[in-house]
């Protein structure tokens, strides 16, 4: 965040957070102002340097006095009504625990004293609230808890474990509304895309609860007389969490649930653009571990930016580090982590396809390209970024799919009527157009969209670009954006190569009746991809099944199936229990 944008936030900070010195902090700003905004904030948490700033205040003259109190009562005032929690309409946020300063370190108690982020809603880029960063000594003292905990939290039985996972998933079932807000309004999903996502939190805690109860290796069978072969698996220990902005809650839980059930404890960094969410999140879990008299430290939370996750990346400590995000950032923190010879686990960018042929249920098509490219305004992983027509059902499937673009609501996220609401950044807004430019100038022809929305907010038309090379540069590229590429193909093989030439393998779905294909599309020579469907969209996964993909989307799976195994270390251990010493493949060593 540049430094311009955050100075009169942390001044805001200043004066809100103090009570009987409260105007003498920006007066101090004013009269050093070399000693930077950040270093007068951390005087806030220092009593006594409180009161010498005080001291040094009362030396200026009473005239001076009159006309700063006059302007600072005047700046406190416009920045509490700034805030959108101090706003009648946004005070349910308050229900999570959310205030207008809070602390972004959760170790078992909450702190927090590194810079201080606004967060803003995309709708509308106003600030709602702030959130003091982890220092790189509180991210320190948060690991050493953390490990800490572990002890503690290794020795609980699996399934007593999974009772605690279920009450997080019961206090999220409490919350879930409240906080598909929250997500809604930090992140600008639409509200029933809030709310889906804290609803995966509450299913993988279902889905881990089973868990804790058939977690467990094989017993093989062994050459040797009198001896038993036995796969045995224990918690890796502490898993490091990195998220991105876009499911804020979802990819936490998927990580959170499964990792907590294995026997480890977690140490989460979010996004820097969604820590509302985050400290929200620790909030209801941190309450849970409390009640229970375990030590909270087993779900620790530090706020940060690349110096946190760098930290994290970097840390022996960490035994797992999973991490989603682009591919970019993606690579750089796998890099540090095999330095290390730590564990990953990514999740990393998609390029995913829907692939349409001649016999396909044109009814299935439509709301399925729709929803997966236009959902979340193009912001998940999943996204259909290419769709990919048989020629003989181009002209129509494109003509359907525009009427159906220029039909989306487009609104305030939190509107249950909208459909579609804002980019998170400005920044996606200029990705966005710079996309545009490029397609164009490779051919591509705007058939839908194309434009900025003149609008407050991060508003773009959701965009439809035909007459790209299948393997024209920004076709290949993941733009995290609702613009969606259409190429027309003639042939199955043509098709099934186009899906998997790209470096991303997350998802990609055909639409067909045809049973040959569909075998063929599941099979050896049919979708690279993590995620195979057939006649629904690529975006949506169940928890159920594991999630993730192949190449440069990262190979980690999390959520169902047996990711489960990602969390935990498997030994083979083979125990004698007979009074001879045969050795394995016959060897006679005598
Ligand atoms: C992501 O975009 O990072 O399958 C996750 C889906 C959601 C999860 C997406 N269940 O679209």
């Amino acid at each position: 965040m540049d430094q311009s944008k955050q100075a009169p936030h942390c001044v805001e900070a200043a004066i809100q957070s103090e009570r009987s010195t409260v105007r003498v902090l920006p007066f101090q700003l004013q009269v050093h102002p070399c000693s930077g905004v950040d270093v007068a904030l951390r005087t806030l948490y220092q009593p006594q340097m409180q009161h010498c700033l005080t001291l040094t205040f009362a030396r200026h003259s009473r005239l001076l006095l009159r006309n700063k109190f006059a302007s600072i009562c005047y700046q406190q005032s416009a920045a509490m009504s700034g805030l959108l929690i101090n706003q009648p309409k946004y005070s349910w946020l308050k229900e999570l625990g959310l205030s207008e300063d809070n602390p972004g370190v959760y170790n078992g108690s909450w702190g927090g004293s590194g810079e201080v982020i606004t967060s803003y809603c995309p709708a509308n880029n106003e600030p709602i609230a702030r959130v003091t960063q982890a220092t790189m000594a509180e991210y320190e003292e948060t690991v050493q808890k953390t490990r800490e905990a572990w002890k503690l939290w290794a020795d609980i039985p699996a399934p007593k474990r999974g009772e605690i996972v279920r009450q997080i998933g019961d206090a999220l079932r409490k919350k879930i509304n409240v906080l598909g807000s929250l997500v809604s309004l930090e992140m600008g999903k639409i509200y029933v895309e809030g709310v889906g996502e804290v609803q995966e939190y509450v299913d993988v805690c279902d889905y881990a609860v089973g868990l804790s109860r058939m977690i467990g290796g094989p017993m093989l069978p062994s050459e040797r007389p009198g001896h038993a072969l036995i796969e045995q698996w224990n918690p890796v220990g502490l898993v490091g969490i990195i998220t991105a902005f876009n499911f804020p809650v979802a990819v936490y839980g998927w990580n959170n649930a499964i990792a907590l059930t294995c026997g480890n404890v977690c140490l989460w960094k979010g996004a820097p653009t969604t820590p509302l969410t985050s400290v929200a999140v620790s909030k209801i879990v941190a309450e849970v571990l409390e009640r229970n008299n375990l030590p909270g430290a087993i779900c620790s939370m530090t706020c940060g930016g690349a110096d946190i996750g760098t930290a994290m990346a970097k840390d022996e400590r960490v035994d797992l580090l999973s991490f989603t995000g682009s591919t970019h950032v993606g690579k750089m923190v796998a890099m540090m982590v095999q330095d290390r010879f730590g564990r990953k686990l990514l999740e990393l960018g998609g390029n995913n396809a829907i692939i349409v042929f001649e016999d396909a249920d044109l009814s299935l098509v439509v709301p399925s390209a729709v929803f997966a490219s236009v959902g979340t305004a193009g912001q998940r992983c999943t996204t259909t970024r290419r769709l990919m027509l048989h020629e003989s059902v181009h002209d129509t499937v494109i003509e359907r799919v525009a009427k159906a673009y220029k039909q989306v609501r487009i609104g305030d996220p939190w509107d249950p009527a909208t459909l579609y609401g804002p980019l998170h950044t400005k920044q996606a807004v200029d990705q966005y157009l710079a996309a545009i430019e490029q397609a164009k100038q490779q051919g591509g022809t705007v058939v839908c969209g194309g434009k900025v929305m003149d609008r407050p907010g991060n508003y773009v038309e959701p965009t439809i670009i035909t007459g790209l090379a299948h393997d024209a540069p920004i076709v290949h590229t993941e733009t995290f954006v609702p613009i969606l590429y259409v190429l027309k193909f003639k042939t199955e093989e043509e098709a099934f190569a186009w899906n998997n030439e790209v470096k991303q393998g997350l998802s990609s779905s055909i639409f067909t009746k045809d049973m040959g294909r569909v075998f063929r599309w599941l099979g050896p020579k049919g979708s690279d991809c993590g995620i195979v469907n057939v006649n629904i969209p690529t975006s949506g996964a169940e928890i159920g099944g594991a999630f993730g993909g192949e190449k440069h989307t990262g190979g980690g799976r999390e959520s169902g199936s047996d990711s489960w195994k990602q969390y935990m270390r498997r030994s083979t251990c083979t125990i004698n229990y007979s009074k001879d010493l045969p050795l394995a493949q016959g060897i006679k060593f005598e």
